[in-house]
């Protein structure tokens, strides 16, 4: 699930569907049907929802499950190259991002950051970055 997850987190970008206002609910909305058929039932697809709608979140949302908080944290170990390592040392970021090169991987931030501001609008990023201060 957690692999799932971390294939599909993304997925949103790639989706134009004007009925979703931002990427991550366009990823959501487009994993939810496949869910059920997967398997994924209890926390699993609780986890999976929490994961494909908080993993940008900048700060820690009450109630959100281990995994997608986890998941979450680990994002932002990846997006700031071991800046914030919510526990882990430096040289065992280190060791992850060099047994891991990004690669291409700013430029896809980049684009990331493009889509979400031009496509989805700069509105937007409140409610992916800080969900926890906007009314779902
Ligand atoms: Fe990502």
């Amino acid at each position: 699930m957690v692999y799932a997850g971390a294939m599909l987190h993304d997925i949103g970008l790639f989706i134009r569907d004007p009925q979703e206002p931002n990427y991550l609910k366009r990823g959501a909305a487009l994993v939810e049907p496949m869910i059920g058929p997967w398997g994924l039932c209890g926390d699993a697809a609780r986890d999976l929802r929490e994961i494909l709608l908080y993993n940008h979140a900048l700060v820690a949302l009450p109630g959100l499950g281990t995994t997608a908080e986890l998941f979450r944290r680990a994002v932002q170990v990846e997006h700031s190259f071991g800046g914030r390592r919510h526990g882990l040392s430096k040289g065992q970021c280190q060791d992850i991002f060099a047994q891991y090169p990004r690669l291409r991987f700013n430029r896809v931030l980049a684009d990331f950051f493009k889509t979400t501001v031009l496509d989805d609008g700069v509105a937007q990023l409140l409610p992916i970055f800080f969900p926890r201060f906007v009314a779902s």
